[in-house]
């Protein structure tokens, strides 16, 4: 006899339960900040790694799995091969060349997009219907790469860069900062300013010069601060992690639990706010733009598409 048989008398068979599997591509930094991230809100049962880097993989899996005592059903597996992926509710896609210090993030887009060519082909392998968030940078242009059930994480993390920054200017909590950032996640990206309000009251009505260059307080330098964010984040500490992890475990949960929230994510947008050069279908919450942000936005677009279309199929 065994001390689990003395222990443990069945009484009948288990149920099968249902379960919600997660694989993250990737274990650095914003890899396991997700993985936390998610497994703190409870949104998985099941996290599957792969990364290409053996030992980093498992030390990263073994040092989570004996975190278990305080996560709720959590069951953390790891391989080099993508194997271990198959099945999941959703796949996180973090893995890819990284920004060096004072590097701009479309600048990586030659690189990873040989990497991404591999590691998409690899999980689709497994899991040909599964659902995509990627976050890899440029994220906005590596979202396009396979065409459906994918997003990016896009400007989600600039959005709540962005509702941090107006928190701090006003004393009030970030969620209570109302007010997106569209387009490219990062340099170009595109401030509604028109739209920022708290309780309902838009600070352009208080100030119609918010966020240009006439306004006497410039609020234009909020985000000013959003795009220099990542840059200094990444001098100091090499590459940013909590911030996304925590903004992709609140995509995750919309995914998970068909929450019907809206969130500022990358996907195709042929056709609207006069952007044309891009391909696909999706569903949008259409926001309607000042002339001057809708031209922000097609420069922002036209940057992106420069960069896209010198891309080999
Ligand atoms: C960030 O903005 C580097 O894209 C990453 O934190």
């Amino acid at each position: 006899a065994t001390v689990k048989r003395e222990l443990i008398e069945r009484l009948t068979s288990e149920e099968p339960f249902h379960h919600r599997k997660v694989s993250i591509i990737g274990t650095g930094s914003a890899g396991m900040a997700c993985a936390i991230s998610i497994l703190l809100k409870g949104l998985s049962d099941e996290l599957a790694f792969v990364n290409l880097d053996e030992g980093k993989l498992k030390g990263e899996t073994v040092d989570l799995q004996h975190g278990s005592p305080f996560m709720k059903m959590p069951n953390i597996v790891c391989s080099k091969d993508y194997l271990v992926t198959a099945n999941p509710n959703l796949v996180i896609i973090t893995a890819g060349a990284r920004q060096e210090k004072g590097e701009m993030c479309l600048n990586l887009v030659q690189r990873n997009v040989a990497i991404f060519k591999l590691m998409i082909s690899s999980v689709v392998q497994h899991s040909p219907l599964c659902k995509l968030i990627i976050v890899s940078n440029p994220v906005d242009i590596l979202s396009a790469f396979p065409k459906n059930r994918v997003i990016g994480s896009g400007c989600n993390l600039d959005t709540v860069r962005f509702q941090f920054f107006i928190g701090q200017k006003l004393g009030i909590h970030s969620e209570s900062c109302r007010g997106w950032i569209l387009r490219e996640h990062g340099d170009s990206s595109v401030p509604v300013w028109s739209r920022v309000n708290i309780a309902g009251v838009l600070l352009k009505d208080l100030n119609s010069d918010t966020g240009t260059d006439k306004d006497p307080e410039q609020w234009k330098n909020v985000h000013k601060e959003v795009i220099a964010s990542a840059y200094e984040i990444i001098k100091i500490k090499s590459s940013t992690s909590w911030t996304i992890g925590l903004s992709v475990a609140d995509l995750t949960e919309s995914i998970l639990k068909n929450l019907r929230r809206t969130h500022p994510v990358s996907t195709i947008i042929k056709g609207l706010y006069g952007i044309n050069e891009e391909k696909g279908i999706t569903n949008l919450i259409k926001i309607k733009l000042t002339p001057e942000e809708e031209a922000h936005m097609k420069k922002s677009a036209k940057t992106l598409w420069e960069i896209q279309k010198e891309l080999e199929p």
